[in-house]
């Protein structure tokens, strides 16, 4: 029988297992369920809820791709009292350890959001998402924008004292990753969730326009892995103290224990979930046998691994 700790930290929340569905790509966690217990990962993190029900960017909102897909929802949700009242009970009930995650169009919207969640019971840490592509005005990026990132990290830590943890969600479409995760640790966040996705674009050749109906959207799935790769190893070159959730492509334990060896503390698992729903168990179980194969006794000690120095 296996004797590997599996258990990670992000800040100081704790999880027995380093996997979590990734935002955005399983809403709450109800669909998965009926295929699996949602107490059996390391927990659930939510699509990014913004204050206002709202209903999202035009269709077409998904494009397949060669090894990913594109999509362009928008940041369509209920609106953060719908989701207090129907989501945070759902998921207490299941026992499922939550990340909350928000989005805002200003600065104020998610000092507001954070101001609500404080009193929430139940929640293991916020994911503060500064980085959707599908937002209107590209300037509202916040994450590729080094003092609006650390604007919103300051704000949301101010609200929320010092307790609940703050996983700030970067955007891979930045000239210096670093620099960003520097301001918004420095302005209060706990651990940082790498990366977004991608931002792209398709054209459909029988109308010769954007298929799209946004145009752009977030590129995710197995093209983007080595991005995600790579900012997550440069991440933690810079700041190897600072957890990291890692998310883009992974789809099984190999990519996984890819992740962790370049510095990710956990790992989210996404567009591997809609063709199969049972894929963050399976990368679960993958990474767990893979990690006592290679004769580690935790999940800690792989955490970076490939930073080490040949010699050792
Ligand atoms: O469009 C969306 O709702 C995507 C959000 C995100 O990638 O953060």
């Amino acid at each position: 029988m296996s004797t590997l700790d599996f258990s990670t930290t992000l800040g100081n929340a704790w999880f027995p297992t380093p996997t979590f569905t990734a935002s955005g790509c399983a809403s709450s966690g109800r669909e998965l369920a009926q295929f699996f217990d949602l107490a059996s990962i390391g927990g659930v993190v939510t699509k990014s809820i913004m204050s206002k029900a709202r209903s999202g960017r035009p269709t077409p909102r998904m494009a397949e791709t060669p090894s990913g897909m594109l999509n362009s929802i928008g940041l369509q949700g209920p609106g953060l009292d719908a989701f207090l009242a129907k989501d945070i009970p759902y998921l207490v009930e299941q026992k499922a350890r939550i990340i909350v995650s928000i989005a805002g169009e200003t600065v104020e919207e998610y000092s507001t959001l954070a101001r609500k969640l404080r009193a929430v019971s139940g929640i293991s840490a916020l994911e503060v998402n500064i980085s959707c592509p599908n937002v209107e005005n590209r300037g509202l990026v916040f994450a590729c924008d080094p003092e609006a990132s650390r604007r919103v990290i300051d704000g949301v830590r101010r609200t929320i004292g010092g307790e609940l943890p703050i996983i700030a969600k970067l955007s891979p479409d930045v000239t210096d990753l670093v620099s960003i995760a520097r301001g918004v640790v420095d302005a209060g966040a706990d651990a940082l969730a790498l990366i977004n996705t991608v931002l792209g674009m398709v054209i459909n050749l029988d109308t010769m326009r954007p298929h799209l109906g946004g145009k752009t959207g977030g590129l995710s799935g197995p093209a983007i892995r080595p991005i995600a790769v790579r900012a997550v190893y440069q991440v933690h070159a810079a700041m190897p103290q600072v957890p990291i959730l890692a998310m883009g492509g992974i789809s099984n334990g190999r990519d996984a224990l890819e992740m962790i060896a370049a510095g990710a503390s956990g790992v989210s698992i996404g567009t591997a979930s809609f063709g199969n729903p049972m894929a963050i168990i399976a990368v679960q179980d993958e990474l767990k046998a893979l990690l006592t194969a290679k004769g580690f006794n935790s999940l800690r000690q792989a955490i970076g691994y490939a930073h080490r120095p040949e010699s050792e």
